[in-house]
């Protein structure tokens, strides 16, 4: 059970003039209240790894491609329902997080024939198409360019749907964080973005405040940690998916959509967060407690890094979107996706043992680089690898990842 005593909305606050806004603060509104959120710094940094090296996300993402294919009948209901603009209209897409990798790429294609073939059946010609991979600026847009198929525009519908290996929209890259602006007014058709959402723009302040109830002394993560903890976590996400809700309320044209998956949780508890809590809270956790108690990395240290994940639950969910008035909820489930390793060998505990530390290095590296420099950070996945190692069999059959798929469009 979570309470609100530990931690001050400014609602709460009994001395809310202590609150002044800084000058690089944004503003936030969950249900009335005014919350300030400090300027990101996470997004200047915050990555997955780039390139097409072992670790990197192009080459680590086949779980992410498995679990989004084993959804597609739900994006393609989803994108039945819109309402076709006239083909004169330029159709605009967007895949928010799109990561570098072959992923948004199928994703986007998927999305623009399902309208090409939704335009003939009605029999008119394609409109034109352009699509927007939009990620954080230290996003590697260059290795996800290289990957574009070359244009194959000005051709006919057949020619176009028939046209493998080939682009029928035009391509932009647009940097930034999907918590603020992104794009103007009422300029989007459909939206979608994929495992991206539970990532928070910051790791709460209190959690890395010793002097906070929240502090999160010890660990690394919200799992297992102290309701507290979980409190500030939450309260992060509320604020957070409230920006996102509010500055996409802005940028999709009527008629639009959002087709949203990201990792959710089915414990009501959040400091029960499945899959993630086994991916962050445990081995990676214990590799963290591995370097402090070798000497490599004092406690404080390790107490000021935390994983800002949060898996929500539906409930978290519909909350913030209630509470946000500006979209209807027309699906909304807990999608089991499966595992995140994906292993030719599954008795190869080696092998299971090297795939939970890239999966866990490819998205989390950077930070990890960045709070303890790279070779600490390689020694860290080191003792990540060989205790995954060692828990082979339990990983294979307990870590499996939950999503919440939400699709939504404008009240
Ligand atoms: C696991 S990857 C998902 C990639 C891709 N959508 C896929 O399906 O494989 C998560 C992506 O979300 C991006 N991301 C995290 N926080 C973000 C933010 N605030 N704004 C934009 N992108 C963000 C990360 O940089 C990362 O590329």
């Amino acid at each position: 059970m979570l309470t609100s005593s530990c931690l001050f909305s400014n609602s709460q606050n009994p001395n809310p003039e202590r609150e002044k806004v800084h000058p690089n603060t944004i503003m936030a509104t969950i249900q009335g209240d005014n919350v300030v959120v400090p300027q990101m710094k996470l997004e200047r940094l915050f990555c997955m790894k780039g390139g097409k090296g072992e670790t990197s996300y192009a080459n680590n993402s086949q779980a992410q491609a498995r679990h989004a294919r084993s959804m597609l009948h739900l994006l393609e209901g989803v994108l039945d329902n819109i309402t076709l603009p006239s083909p004169d209209e330029l159709f605009t897409v967007s895949d928010l997080g799109c990561s570098s990798g072959e992923n948004t790429l199928f994703i986007v294609d998927v999305i623009i024939k399902h309208f090409a073939k939704r335009y003939e059946a009605i029999g008119c010609g394609p409109p034109e198409f352009q699509a927007f991979f939009s990620d954080l600026p230290s996003n590697d847009f260059n290795t996800l360019f290289q990957l574009l198929p070359p244009l194959a525009i000005k051709i006919s519908l057949e020619e176009c749907l028939a046209a493998e290996g080939r682009r029928s929209y035009y391509a932009g890259g647009v940097p930034g964080s999907f918590y603020r602006r992104l794009f103007p007014a009422k300029s989007i058709n459909v939206f979608h973005s994929a495992f991206s959402l539970h990532w928070l723009s910051q790791v709460p302040e209190s959690v890395t405040d010793s002097k906070s109830s929240a502090y999160n002394k010890g660990r690394v993560f919200i799992h297992g940690a102290s309701e507290c903890t979980a409190n500030a976590y939450k309260q992060q996400f509320q604020m957070d998916l409230a920006a996102f809700l509010r500055s996409r309320s802005i940028e999709l044209k009527a008629g639009g959509s959002m087709f949203l998956v990201f990792l959710g949780r089915t414990s009501v508890d959040p400091t029960d967060q499945g899959g993630p809590g086994l991916l962050f809270g445990t081995h990676f956790q214990e590799a963290w407690n591995d370097l402090v108690q070798k000497g490599l990395v004092d406690g404080e240290k390790r107490d000021s890094f935390n994983i800002p994940v949060y898996a929500a639950s539906l409930q978290d969910f519909k909350e913030v979107v209630e509470a946000d008035g500006s979209f209807t909820i027309n699906k909304l489930e807990m999608f089991r996706g499966g595992s995140p390793l994906i292993v030719s060998r599954p008795d190869d505990a080696k092998e299971v043992g090297r795939a939970l530390a890239n999966s866990c290095r490819t998205v989390s590296g950077v930070l990890v680089d960045a709070q303890i420099g790279e070779e600490l950070s390689n020694e860290l996945f080191a003792l990540l690898e060989r205790r995954a190692t060692s828990h082979a069999a339990e990983l294979l059959e307990q870590l499996q990842f939950y999503h919440i798929v939400a699709s939504l469009s404008l009240t």
